[in-house]
C-alpha cells in the first residue's frame, strides 16, 4: 500500500535525513587506508547517539535474510554490491567503498548512500562512481508530480548503460517513511512513461545499483548478507530520500 505523505512529515523524514547526511560525511572523512571498517560502524553508531536517532539497518531481518543484519550501516568495497558488512577488514588505497545507512528519528526514517575511492583512486573507478551519481540526480529530477515510476527508472537505467556499465539484477529503491522499505519498488530498470503515476506527496529512496562490467548478474556471499557481482567486477551505488512535491523532488538526506 502506497501512503502519501504530509508537508508536516516531510520535515520529521528532512530531521531523520539530517542525521543521514552527517552519518555519511563523517564516516567518508574517516575511510583512510589502514582503517578497519568496523571503525566506520563506530563513526555511525557515535553519530546516532549524539542526535538520539537509531539505526533502522541494525536487528532488520528481511524473510531472505539468514540473520538478524548485525551492524549500523553498510560497507560494500569493490566488487560488493550491497550490505557488506563492517568487519574487521582494513581499507586499501584505491579501493571502491559504498558506505549506505539510514536514521530513525521521531518515528521517521531516512536512507542514504554514497561511493567513493579511498585516496585517488583509479580513472575507470573514478568515473564508474561519477556515473552512477549522475544516475540517481537525473533519476530525482523525473520525480515530478505527472510523471510516472518508469521515467525514474528508465532515467537510472539508462545513464548506466550509455556509459556501458550494467544495473545489478533485480535492484532498486522503495518507499520510505516510517518503515524503512515500503511500497511502491522502485526498480532501477524500467521504460519511460509506464507503472504508477507520481503524485505530491509520494516519499521514496532511489538508489542506483550500477556495474563496471555491464553485465547484471549478482550472487550472495558466505556471510548471507553481502551481494558481490558474478564477474567479480566492481559495483557504485548512490542513493537518496525524496519527497515529491508539487515545486519538484526535495531531497531529505541532503547535508
Ligand atoms: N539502502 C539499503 C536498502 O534499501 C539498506 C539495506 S539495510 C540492511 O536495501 F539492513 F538490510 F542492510
Ligand atoms: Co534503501
Amino acid at each position: 500500500m502506497v501512503t502519501y505523505r504530509s508537508p508536516r512529515e516531510w520535515e520529521r523524514m528532512r530531521d531523520a535525513g539530517r542525521v543521514v547526511a552527517r552519518i555519511l560525511r563523517d564516516v567518508s572523512k574517516a575511510a583512510e587506508a589502514g582503517v578497519p571498517l568496523r571503525e566506520l560502524d563506530a563513526v555511525a553508531a557515535r553519530v546516532l547517539r549524539e542526535e538520539r536517532a537509531t539505526s533502522p539497518f541494525l536487528h532488520y531481518k528481511p524473510s531472505w535474510a539468514p540473520y538478524p543484519y548485525p551492524a549500523n550501516i553498510c560497507v560494500s568495497i569493490n566488487e560488493v554490491v550491497v550490505h557488506g558488512i563492517p568487519d574487521g577488514r582494513v581499507l586499501r588505497e584505491g579501493d571502491l567503498v559504498t558506505v549506505d545507512c539510514g536514521a530513525r528519528l521521531n518515528g521517521y526514517c531516512g536512507d542514504a548512500a554514497v561511493s567513493f575511492m579511498v585516496g585517488t583512486g583509479d580513472e575507470a573507478g573514478v568515473r564508474l562512481v561519477e556515473t552512477t551519481r549522475v544516475a540517481l540526480e537525473r533519476a530525482i529530477d523525473r520525480a515530478v508530480p505527472g510523471n510516472r515510476l518508469g521515467d525514474v527508472s528508465a532515467a537510472v537505467e539508462e545513464t548506466a548503460r550509455n556509459a556501458g556499465y550494467g544495473i545489478a539484477d533485480g535492484s532498486g529503491g522503495h518507499g520510505i517513511g516510517t518503515e524503512m522499505h515500503e511500497d511502491p519498488p522502485v526498480p532501477n530498470t524500467g521504460r519511460r512513461g509506464r507503472g504508477m503515476r507520481l503524485r505530491e506527496g509520494l516519499t521514496i529512496a532511489i538508489e542506483p545499483l550500477v556495474t563496471e562490467s555491464g553485465r547484471d548478474a549478482t550472487v550472495t556471499l558466505d556471510d548471507g548478507w553481502s551481494v558481490a557481482t558474478r564477474d567479480g567486477s566492481r559495483a557504485a551505488h548512490f542513493e537518496h530520500s525524496i519527497v515529491i512535491t508539487g515545486d519538484g523532488p526535495v531531497v531529505l538526506t541532503a547535508p
